[in-house]
Formats: C-alpha cells, structure tokens, sequence
C-alpha cells in the first residue's frame, strides 16, 4: 500500500486514482474545480466511461479514494504525486503548459519529504527537466524529489481495460531510488515495464501516438485511392493487417481522427520538432489528410443529394468514437457544422453525447432517438460508429427517410445488402456501383 497523490480529476486523473485505489493504494485525488470535487465526494462521476464509476464508488467506501482541492494537503501525505492536469493546445499548435507549472510550483512549496513526481499528462518532450527547475527553484528546503516521466495510453470507452491489462508501462526515470517505487507500484498490473530517461520516455508518447494517427491516415488515404479505381478498402485492411509486421488495429478506415489526443498531439509533435530544427513531413501530411476527410464525407452528401442547402439531413453519432460523450476535436461536430454552413436543416442523434453538444450545433435539431432524426429526411448520415445504429431496423429506416439514401462515414454496413435493400448508400472506400 502507498499514499498516492493524483492532481488533476480528468480523464487521466480519475482513471489512474481509481486504477491505482482498487490496487490497493490510498489515493487522494485533488481538483481546483470545487464544484467537481463536491460532487465526487457526493458519488457523482462527472465523465461517462464505462466501469468508471463502479470503481470509484466501491474503493469511496472502502476510503482508499478520497478528493480533495488542497495540492498542499495531497503533497504532505502522498509519496507518489501524478500529475495529471490538462495539456490544451495553444493557436500555434504548441502545447499550453501552464497548468503543468502551476501544479509543480505549488507541489514544490509544500515538500517536506523525499517525493516521487508523476508527469502523466500528455507533455511534449522534456517537460520533465523543465517540471524538475521549477520544482528545485520552489522548493525552499532543498528536499530532494525525483520526477518521473510515466506516458498514459489509455483510450476513452475503453480506458478502465487498458488501464488494468496494459500493453506495457513506461517508465522514464532519472534514479534508481524512483524506479524502484514506481516498479512496486506497478507490479499488479503485471505489464512490461519499459524503463528509460524522461526524455526517451516522453519520446515514446509522441512516437505512439503519431504513429497510430499516421496509420489511421494512411488507411484513410489507401480508401480515396480504392475509390478511383473501385476497390474496396475493408478487404485492403483485413489483408494488410494480417500481416503480423502491420497489425490488424487502427486500419479503420473513416471520417478521420478525433478526440482529444491524436489531433493535438500531431500538432504538438510537428511543432516540437520544427523547433528542435527538423520539419516532420511525413506527419503533416497525415494531419493534411485528416483534415480534409470531412470535404470526402461532404462531397459524398452531395454526390447523392445534389445540393445541400434546404435539403434535411440526419446525422447519427456525434461523439469522436463510440462508447464515450466526449465531443472535444470530434469531426463529427466539424461536419454538422459544414452542413449548417451550407443551409442544411440538421436533425441529430448520439446515444451518450447529446448534452454536451447541444451548446456547440446551435442551429441543429436534437432528436430522442435514432428514428425521430431519420424521420422525413433526405438523408441519414452516419458519423460515429455506435453499437445501436448497428442494430438500427433498417426496413422501417427506408420506410421513414424522404428518400432511402444513407452515407455511412463508418462502413458500419454491407454495401451489397443495402443496396439490394434498395437504399442509395455510400461507405468509405468502397465501390460506390
Ligand atoms: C488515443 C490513443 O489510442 C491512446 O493510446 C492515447 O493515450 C490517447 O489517444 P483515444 O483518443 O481515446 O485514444 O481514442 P482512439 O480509440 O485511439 O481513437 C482516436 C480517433 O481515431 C477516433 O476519432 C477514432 O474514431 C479514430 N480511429 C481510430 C479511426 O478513424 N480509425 C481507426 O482505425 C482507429
């Protein structure tokens, strides 16, 4: 059992204190929001993720998760302090680091003890020396602390999973005294555990996710090509990825990258690099052709309905990816956007994501359900792949469309069944006939 202290109940924040509460450990988890803080110590989870809250909520009782909005309070009885607060991008493309310094100032002031620092949030390259001057330059007592880079990889919808059965731990660390904690920390989660310095640590963070964003571009810029010479794209990626040197996973094939990592980090990668002196092409044409998948999907629209404007179109799936409510850089909110600019009457759907977008898609019409937005629409649109639209009735879906035309930004279904359904549908890379 060790004091953990986690700054910063965010995405990142409250899976690694719960992760690291049902492990065994007393975790207190410390926001400057109070509003959130109120409510988690009443219960109440403010992100959906699945198998979140269980977790939470049991290891509340069992006193092994507490909250708290004193970095003080947690710095004095913590041994191990993650920081995990949020890393936004700058106009630039740079990440905004001004939370990192915050929190590291405040820890600094209030050490009195040896303590191990957790840098867990997303961070371009050598954060870590940087988090270590602050901390050195506040800290009036010259106590000594170790910082530790330990790169996050979790995914939402599925963050609980990848934060108990993870690929592998990685570890940047500076002194032996500091890998020993974090390799007793982690030795429940019976992952490898890659140790190395902070900055090959913080390294290996950009490296991943840059390359997983340029396999979803790669995959997306194979699909346009399949479209000019009517091949089709999910057989490409079926056979690609049984080749054990590329890999079955990110060969999804799609209306491009969202959320809030992969865009910001390419961002934050490409310009981390042209200041270090090195121009990352490669990268800025994954994000070039990330950034133009929403015109592919627009121009699909428009192929099948010939004008937009005053046309109605139903859009179903608004969140970035299934399974989660979070809308931030979703391209599906990009794309309603587009289609009200274009004077499309939008009518929306999402199973988890509706009251976070209501304020973003002013103009568009939020339905209950998947049918109510079909209803009398010249289009459904499919843009977030969503177990339920999977198991849409799809005879009653013709039946309620103005005209039967679906564009499917997902390949959700199969393109030979829909149209001997009798539906005008168009998928992703695949024939169009
Ligand atoms: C990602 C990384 O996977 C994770 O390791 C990192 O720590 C944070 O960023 P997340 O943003 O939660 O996780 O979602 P992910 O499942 O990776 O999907 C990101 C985006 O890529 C989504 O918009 C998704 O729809 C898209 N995607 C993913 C594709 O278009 N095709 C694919 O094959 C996979």
């Amino acid at each position: 059992m060790q004091n953990i202290a986690v700054i910063g109940a965010g995405y990142v924040g409250l899976v690694t204190a719960a992760a690291l509460a049902e492990t065994g450990n007393r975790v207190l988890c410390v926001d400057s929001d109070t509003e959130k803080i109120r409510k988690l110590r009443k219960g109440s989870v403010p992100i959906y993720e699945p198998g979140l809250d269980k977790i939470i909520l049991k290891n509340k009782k069992l006193k092994r998760l507490l909250f708290s909005t004193s970095i003080k309070e947690a710095t004095v009885s913590a041994q191990i302090i993650f920081i995990c607060v949020g890393t936004p991008s700058r106009q630039d493309g740079s990440a905004d680091l001004s939370a990192v310094q915050k929190v590291s100032q405040e820890i600094a002031r209030n050490i009195r003890e040896y303590k191990v620092i957790v840098e867990k949030s997303t961070v371009p390259a050598e954060t870590g020396e940087k988090i270590k001057r602050t901390i050195e330059m506040n800290n009036p007592g010259g106590v000594s602390f170790d910082v530790v880079s330990n790169p996050e990889f979790l995914r939402e919808g599925s963050a609980m999973q990848d934060a108990f059965h993870p690929d592998r731990i990685v570890l940047g660390v500076a002194s032996e005294r500091a890998e020993k904690i974090m390799r007793q920390l982690y030795k429940p989660f019976k992952a490898p555990i890659v140790a190395t310095s902070i900055n090959t640590a913080e390294l290996i963070k950009h490296a991943c996710n840059s390359f997983l964003a340029t396999k979803i571009s790669f995959i997306n810029a194979i699909a346009n090509v399949c479209e000019k010479i009517d091949a089709d794209v999910e057989k490409v990626a079926l056979a690609m990825g049984l080749d054990t040197r590329i890999g079955k996973e990110f060969l999804r094939p799609g209306i491009g990258f969202g959320g809030s990592c992969f865009p910001k980090d390419v961002d934050a990668f490409i310009h981390l690099a042209a200041q270090k002196g090195y121009d990352f092409e490669l990268l800025k044409a994954a994000r070039k052709i990330n950034q133009e998948r929403k015109d592919v999907f627009i121009k699909k629209i428009e192929e099948a309905l010939w004008i937009i404007k005053d046309k109605t179109i139903s859009v179903l799936g608004l969140s970035f990816k299934p399974d989660t409510d979070d809308i931030r850089s979703s391209v599906a909110i990009d794309i309603v956007r587009l289609l009200l600019g274009a004077g499309a009457k939008v009518k929306v759907y999402d199973p988890k994501a509706m009251e976070r977008a209501k304020s973003l898609l002013k103009g568009a019409t939020f339905c209950d359900n998947p049918y109510e937005a079909v209803r009398k629409s010249d289009c459904m649109a499919i843009l977030t792949e969503w177990q339920e639209f999977k198991e849409l009735d799809l005879k009653k879906i013709k039946k309620i469309l103005r005209q039967p035309v679906i564009i499917d930004g997902r390949n959700m279904f199969d393109p030979q069944q829909m149209r001997a359904m009798g539906f005008v549908y168009k998928s992703i890379g695949r024939s169009g006939k």
